[in-house]
């Protein structure tokens, strides 16, 4: 049984599809608001469970609002009073305001942390209760959580401070989550996709579309197999992982890591420090850019100019 937020749409629409065909019952959560997070609208939802159930699958419609903290525990009491049980949390619900550091105001800022860092936290800590009370009840749990961060947190991305802050986080709670539930078996995992959606529309919009009848990379159903793998039985034992995807390319990145060491027998002076900073950098240090990163995750697959 598995519950997919922000599942109206885009990625969230093609992992619930799949995984209603590999045989799980879904909850499809959407709010059906805007790109921006305004308004609500019940009909994507529907219509997601509708094509799920015309397949011969079975699935409900859910439109709590996955940032609101009690709204969160209500989808995940639903799952469990329609279907007895949660097996599969994917967190995928997520919003866009974007704007420069220096122009963006209060709203766009918690708006976005709120839909995709709280809206990760608020469904993940209300399965994870209800999976502790079932594993002491000594059960053997082979439970998922799926996160869903994006290139934009992992390398940065211009104009995006508070989505890439946000996604940054959720790459940083699937680590904490990961550590915390393994003694439950629940594991948890985070995606950075890469499709075309409405969410990015103005940046793929560009891209030739593939001839017809060859592979489109940027098609939203390539994310769907890693989530179908990772909820496998299977994949007990891959945890805390954050999987980069582009078409067929699918890199499991390397987390922040221990990197240059500089080392003194005490307290370092500071100008010392910054004479072996520059010694040791000599070009200086800056991030490379969101793109320049897709392009070394994704290999020759990469596209985007
Ligand atoms: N498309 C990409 O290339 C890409 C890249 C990186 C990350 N992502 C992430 O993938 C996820 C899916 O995005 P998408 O591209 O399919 O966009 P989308 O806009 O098509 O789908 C997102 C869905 O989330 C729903 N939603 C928004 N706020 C909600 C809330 N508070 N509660 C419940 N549902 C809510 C929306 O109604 C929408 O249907 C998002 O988290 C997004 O940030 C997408």
């Amino acid at each position: 049984m598995a519950i997919v937020t922000g599942a109206g749409r885009g990625i969230g629409r093609e992992h619930a599809l799949a995984l209603a065909r590999e045989g799980a019952q879904v909850v499809v959560n959407d709010l059906g608001g805007s790109l921006a997070g305004e308004g609500a609208d019940a009909t994507p939802a529907q219509s997601v469970v509708d094509e799920i159930v015309r397949a011969g699958g079975e699935a409900v419609a859910n439109d709590d609002d996955v940032s609101d903290f009690g709204a969160a525990e209500h989808m995940i009491q639903q799952a469990i009073e329609r279907f007895g049980r949660v097996d599969i949390l994917v967190n995928n619900a997520g919003i866009l305001r974007d704007r420069m550091l220096v122009n963006m105001t209060e709203d766009e800022w918690d708006a976005v942390i709120a839909v995709h860092l709280k809206g990760h936290f608020a469904p993940t800590r209300h399965a994870a209760a209800y999976w502790r009370e079932r594993a002491k009840g000594g059960e053997t749990l082979r439970a998922r959580v799926i996160n869903t961060s994006s290139p934009s947190g992992v390398f940065g991305n211009v104009g995006q401070a508070n989505y890439g802050a946000a996604k940054a986080a959720i790459a940083g709670f699937t680590v904490i989550a990961a550590q915390e539930l393994q003694r439950y078996g629940v594991t948890v995992n985070c995606i950075a996709p890469n499709a075309r959606t409405r969410m990015t529309e103005e940046t793929f919009g560009d891209l030739p579309p593939p001839e017809e009848g060859s592979f489109d990379p940027l098609d939203p159903a390539n994310m769907a197999p890693l989530v179908v793998a990772l909820s496998a039985d299977d994949a007990q034992d891959l945890t805390g992982q954050c999987f980069f995807v582009w078409g067929g390319s699918i890199n499991v990145l390397r987390p922040w890591d221990a990197g240059e060491l500089l080392s003194a027998e005490g307290r370092w002076d500071a100008d010392e420090l910054l004479g072996q900073l520059k010694e040791r950098f000599p070009e200086g240090a800056a991030p490379a850019g969101m793109v320049a990163m897709m392009g070394k995750a994704g290999g020759q697959s990469m596209r985007v100019g």
